[in-house]
């Protein structure tokens, strides 16, 4: 009966409900005699009786094996519509996963232990944050109301971007300035439980601006600092080279950083793609790796796979940012898979620059299906219309994922960080235990309106 290890079949009582039942969870799907009889936004109470046996609720998709000792679910009485019915599933057997509080229980991916690997601090410049710092440092704005900045964010691709998230660094002035906007994200990230990031700066933003770079760096280095102090997040800073400039530049950014070596771990690639290719960097890099740092480098968003194959042979890039056109060369998905390369996958990103025309169109079923170590960001969260549980959450309604593929996206984020054994594997264990004995997994059951 319990052939499938990624599906739990869970008989309930139904005796105090005597009409229809509407649960509202997609997730939830009833089976009769271990088949899949409908998804149910709606299933007729009548219709179960008549298989003449307590209909199972199978819950799709759950990693493991295991038979749910207890559930609550919440039913809404359509007959008198008015109240709701709670279910006690009746034990089958023990396991230790209980399931639900009957009501205000976040999604999975909300509560999952998670590390972000993909953001770019500057990128999370809110519209409100952004008036404040222009007004305290006296910056003109060409914009009324954070309302209006908001309505700014169309893109037309990866470029049309650029040119308004460089035009919003221009708020950022002093250390001070650093630290309010990384401690802003840090708040952030501790409500999505993440619990390791890896955040790139721009320093050729600031710097062309005459910012110098220990105000940048110790703005933020400070805040992270105090982010593992406060809320217990792990972090590494990453300094990233904007590939529209030359290797010369980039070059001079590195010499002028490495007094602060201390408080930066890697070395980055990002802005415009095309045109643009990794090996025009090949000298920084270089030198970043005889320092010690390590190296991730974007390639693959806009660019050809031939970008991905220089960031890894010619930079020596040990992960990649974004990598969704890897696809396009079998070779270069099998180098990636065999060598466990991980790719940042930044979903809302993609669709907001035109990567992908919808959500629903992502390549990321493909990218794990492929068995690559996938991994979900959100690069740029003020523009991009969400931070990393709002990318979990829109790739989790476009493709219904198992709960097997958002543990594998929570593990891959923690496998293709760079931290210390000992931080992994407590990480790790932490995230099992979301799904073995005495962990908690999250069921949605609004019983909808009263
Ligand atoms: N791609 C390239 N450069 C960037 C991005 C991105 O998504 N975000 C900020 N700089
Ligand atoms: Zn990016």
């Amino acid at each position: 009966m319990f052939s499938d290890p990624t599906k739990i079949l869970f008989q309930f009582s139904l005796a105090h409900v005597d009409n229809r039942a509407v649960i509202d969870d997609p997730r939830f799907r009833f089976v009769d005699k271990n088949r899949v009889c409908h998804f149910f936004d709606e299933w007729s109470l009548e219709e179960c009786r008549e298989t003449d046996e307590l209909p199972w609720l199978m819950l799709p998709n759950v990693y493991q094996r295991h038979r749910i000792s207890s559930l609550t679910a919440t039913f809404l009485c359509e007959k008198c519509a008015k109240h709701s019915d709670f279910l006690n599933g009746t034990e089958t057997e023990s396991t230790g996963v209980s399931f639900g509080d009957g009501g205000s229980v976040s999604s999975f991916h909300e509560r999952m232990p998670k590390a972000e690997l993909h953001l770019h601090i500057e990128g999370t410049l809110e519209p409100e944050l952004m008036f404040d710092l222009a007004s305290r440092n006296r910056v003109a704005l060409p914009y009324k109301s954070p309302d209006e900045v908001r309505k700014a964010y169309e893109f037309s691709d990866l470029q049309s971007f650029l040119d308004i998230y460089y035009q919003g660094t221009r708020v950022l002035l002093r250390d001070r300035d650093f630290y309010d906007l990384t401690w802003a994200y840090l708040q952030k990230a501790h409500e999505q439980n993440v619990r390791h990031a890896e955040i790139f700066f721009d320093p050729q933003a600031h710097t062309e601006r005459d910012v110098p770079i220990p105000a940048i760096i110790d703005g933020i280095h400070q805040a992270l600092r105090d982010g593992e102090q406060r809320f217990g997040i792990s972090s590494k800073l990453i300094l990233s080279f904007l590939r529209h400039l030359s290797g010369e530049d980039a070059m001079r950014t590195l010499e002028a950083a490495l007094p602060y070596r201390h408080a930066f771990a890697g070395v980055g690639l990002d802005s415009s793609e095309c045109g643009h290719p990794p090996e025009k960097f090949t000298d920084v890099f270089a030198r970043a790796r005889d320092e010690g740092l390590f190296v991730v480098a974007h390639a693959g968003e806009e660019g050809p796979p031939d970008y991905v194959w220089q960031a890894l042979d010619t930079l020596g890039a040990s992960r990649i940012d974004h990598g969704v056109r890897s696809v396009e060369d079998p070779a270069l998905v099998e180098r990636l898979r065999s060598q466990r390369i991980p790719l940042t996958v930044c979903p809302l990103s993609n669709v907001k620059l035109r990567v992908f025309e919808s959500i629903e169109n992502h390549n990321l079923p493909q990218l794990l299906d492929a068995g690559l170590c996938v991994t979900i960001n959100s690069d740029d969260p003020a523009y991009f219309g969400g931070y990393i549980n709002e990318n979990f959450q829109a790739v989790d309604e476009a493709f219904q994922l198992t709960l097997h593929q958002l543990r594998t996206l929570a593990r891959n984020s923690f496998e293709a960080c760079f931290m210390d054994e000992s931080r992994r594997s407590r990480l790790l264990e932490e995230l099992d235990t979301i799904f073995t004995a005495g962990g908690t997994l999250p069921i949605r059951c609004d019983p909808g309106p009263s």
